[in-house]
């Protein structure tokens, strides 16, 4: 198979992630005998450094025409005091734009050997396996917004706008054992939401349809994790659950997402550049790594090559090796790039022992 790759390391401990998925993913190649061609170029902070804007035309225009973007994070202090539209986020929402990407999905579940890290107690945390549908291309994001001062006083507005159409592609994707969370007691475009979704059950009747305002969504998650399947949400709501989602397996560091839309698709963890992590070593791949596995299984469609990869993680970490933040007593605390040693070897092992017995064996 032959692929060509976009690399957008971004900032912070963008770069450190994005090389440890690269490297996932050329041994993935060397292994399976693919063609996986990588084109580095920069987004966020640094296309602001090196060209004046966190997204030159350039990044996006090669973004377009690759079979799959990986992204690191981009922010960070140093671009902190820039207004909004200008900052090195705005960058990572005009790709998301630009490249018609109004779905993300972050899977967050439990991994068995990290059972121990969570803040919740285990039967508390049951079997947690859930996806967040987050709407990618609308809402408070994009919507109009400005400042304006009236008699010395200032005032500045997001506005949150969705149409039934944007609603309804993105609910049309999540609509498998669908829990949907709005707002829909307090704001119109939550019950534009809510109404869309509800109309499109029809289409979809094996489908167990619940719906649950974003506060009391944000406690369930807390307190019964487990109960969810799939969430659908808006923009904003999507970015604010797949953080506290996050928490409940232990770190932001072990979440990946994939986005889908109308160019290729974007893969990327949902955490940010970690300015207090830059330069110590310690920065957890993980969510990097599998947002590579979800690459190579959503978008190419190699499901022995990601099967691979995460049955090799597995072993790593069943082994206790850890980085600082999933460190628990008993455990072997490492640094990323040790990580990836330890995970290289691992996957040399893996496929030794496929090759040998089978798979999954
Ligand atoms: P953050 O996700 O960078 O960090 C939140 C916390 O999680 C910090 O304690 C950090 O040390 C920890 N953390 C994050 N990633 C980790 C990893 N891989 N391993 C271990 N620990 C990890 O969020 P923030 O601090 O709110 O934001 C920092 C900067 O990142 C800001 O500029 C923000 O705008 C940006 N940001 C970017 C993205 C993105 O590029 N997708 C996402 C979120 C935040
Ligand atoms: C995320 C991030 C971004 C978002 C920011 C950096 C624009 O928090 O990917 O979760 O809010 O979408
Ligand atoms: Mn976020």
């Amino acid at each position: 198979m032959k692929k060509t790759i976009v690399l957008l390391p971004g900032d912070g401990i963008g770069p450190e992630v994005t090389r440890a998925a690269a490297s996932v993913l050329r041994e993935c190649a060397k292994e399976f005998d693919h063609q996986f061609d990588f084109v580095e170029l920069p987004v966020g902070g640094a296309a602001i450094d090196a060209a004046g804007t966190p997204l030159p035309g350039e990044t996006l225009d090669a973004c377009r025409k690759s079979d799959a973007v990986f992204l690191g994070a981009v922010g960070g202090p140093k671009w902190d005091s820039l207004p909004v539209g200008k900052r090195p986020e705005s960058g990572l929402l005009d790709l998301r734009k630009g490249m018609g990407l109004y779905v993300n999905v972050r899977p967050v579940k439990v991994w068995d050997p990290l059972r121990g890290i969570s803040p919740l107690k285990s039967e508390r945390l049951g079997d947690l396996d859930l996806e967040i549908v987050r709407e990618l291309a609308g809402g408070i994001y994009f919507g109009e917004r400005g400042t304006k001062t009236e008699n010395g006083i200032e005032r500045a507005w997001d506005t949150e706008s969705y149409s039934a159409p944007e609603i309804a592609r993105v609910a049309a994707f999540a609509y498998a054992r669908l829990c949907s969370v709005d707002k829909a007691n307090v704001l119109t475009s939550s019950q534009l939401w809510r109404r869309t979704v509800v109309a499109m059950k029809k289409d979809y009747p094996t489908v167990k349809l619940e719906h649950m305002y974003v506060d009391n969504a944000a406690m369930q998650l807390t307190l019964r994790p487990a109960q969810f399947d799939v969430m659908l949400s808006s923009n904003m709501f999507g970015d604010i659950l797949s953080d506290a989602a996050a928490a409940l397996v232990g770190s932001i560091g072990l979440i990946p997402s994939a986005s889908f839309g109308s160019s290729a698709p974007l893969f990327e963890p949902i955490h940010g550049s970690a300015p207090s992590l830059v330069g110590t070593d310690s920065a957890n791949p993980v969510a990097s790594i599998l947002s590579a596995t979800m690459m190579l299984r959503d978008s190419f469609g190699l499901s022995l090559e990601a099967e691979w990869v995460e049955q090799s993680l597995t072993r790593v970490l069943g082994g206790g090796y850890r980085t600082p933040d999933i460190i628990e007593p008993g455990a072997r605390a490492i640094g990323g790039a040790a990580f990836m040693e330890i995970l290289r070897e691992e996957m040399q092992r893996t496929l030794e022992h496929a090759e040998r017995y089978g798979w999954g064996v």
